[in-house]
């Protein structure tokens, strides 16, 4: 009988994904909710396999698993693990790739309506009880035949342009890496040039990796070109649009307000302007939070452990490194 292998799983996930290895006959399961490198370092030790969500899995501390041979990443970004420890050692990254791209996208139309149609002003006026001032209130933005830009047409990308179109808006794809023809046969327009197209959008949602192209990548600069009634919604990573500056941007009235899930630091610090910013509509990193998609990427996340031992994981759910 071979070995069994012992799997480590960094904040519990979706119950049904539990299940799936909890009795497993060729797993031991430990699982822990303190994400103090400090524990992780104790925890991992004779690992050979580790499931995380968002929980920072450093060098460090997969050094100290000298077996460990997988990383299962509940989501589908991998920022929060040292990637350079994990190609030197040939430990592969797996990710639910299945699991998020229609309820991301799905918070993004959220997002788009609560700030376009001022949800939070109406509601308060209406419990104020100031529904006689209806007339005096800011006027909303319609969506119909308005301009979006989707950067990063990767799963999530793809999944917005179907709702974007059911809204009948005119979608513009900025993603250097995928093919006119694959933007086309959405009913995308592909542009190449991100600053030029930027000046006349009406709603801009990132959708790529934070790399080091991408942070900063929308900063003072890029906002001054935005017109003034431009929506910008961050759903992908914190750092891809600089929070000063968006601060500064929405206080001068460059735009008229953006959707944030993440951020630069996770939890954002007290005094993060952005918290204070009444044009910025905010969620605590929820945008795939749905009860369907939790339970998803539970067992997605479980199930790619069990395929990589097994070795029948799906080429496509591990990251290239
Ligand atoms: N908020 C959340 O809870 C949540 C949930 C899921 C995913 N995400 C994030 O959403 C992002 C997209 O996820 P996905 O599953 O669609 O990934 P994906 O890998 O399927 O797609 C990413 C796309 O970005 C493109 N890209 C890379 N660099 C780019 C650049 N400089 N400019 C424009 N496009 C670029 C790639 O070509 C690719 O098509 C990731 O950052 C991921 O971490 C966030």
């Amino acid at each position: 009988m071979t070995k069994k292998k012992k799997i480590l799983v960094i904040q519990k996930v979706h119950d049904k994904g539990m299940e799936l290895i909890k009795n497993h006959p060729n797993f031991i399961v430990d699982v822990t909710d303190d994400v103090s490198e400090e524990n992780l370092k104790k925890k991992i030790v004779d690992c050979d396999g580790v499931s995380v969500r968002i929980a920072k899995l450093s060098g460090e501390v997969m050094n100290e698993a000298k077996n460990l041979k997988i990383v299962s990443r509940h989501g589908v970004g991998y920022d929060n693990i040292d990637l350079k420890n994990a190609k030197e050692r040939d430990i592969k990254i797996a990710i639910t790739a299945n699991a998020n791209a229609v309820t991301v996208s799905e918070h993004v139309m959220f997002n788009l309506l609560n700030i376009s149609k001022r949800k939070d002003l109406f509601d308060k006026t209406v419990r104020d009880g100031n529904f006689k001032d209806r007339n005096k209130l800011p006027k909303t933005i319609e969506l119909w035949n308005k301009n979006f830009l989707i950067v990063g047409f990767g799963r999530i990308g793809q999944s917005l342009i179907k709702r974007c179109l059911g809204f009948e808006m005119n979608v513009y794809v900025y993603d250097p890496y995928v093919s006119k023809e694959k933007v086309e046969s959405m009913e995308g327009k592909k542009v190449e040039n991100l600053e030029e197209t930027i000046k006349s959008m009406d709603v801009i949602s990132l959708h790529m990796p934070l790399t080091e192209k991408t942070k900063n990548l929308i900063n003072y600069e890029l906002l001054k070109k935005m017109k003034k009634n431009c929506i910008i919604i961050n759903a992908a990573r914190g750092g891809i649009i600089n929070e000063t500056d968006l601060d500064k941007a929405l206080n001068e009235n460059l735009i008229f307000g953006a959707g944030i899930d993440v951020f630069e630091k996770e939890p954002p610090d007290e005094n993060n302007p952005l918290l204070k910013n009444d044009k910025v509509f905010l969620s605590p990193h929820t945008a795939a939070f749905t009860e369907e998609c939790m339970t998803r990427m539970g067992i997605e996340t479980i199930q790619n452990i069990i395929d990589f031992f097994e070795k029948k994981l799906d080429k496509s759910k591990i990251v290239k490194l």
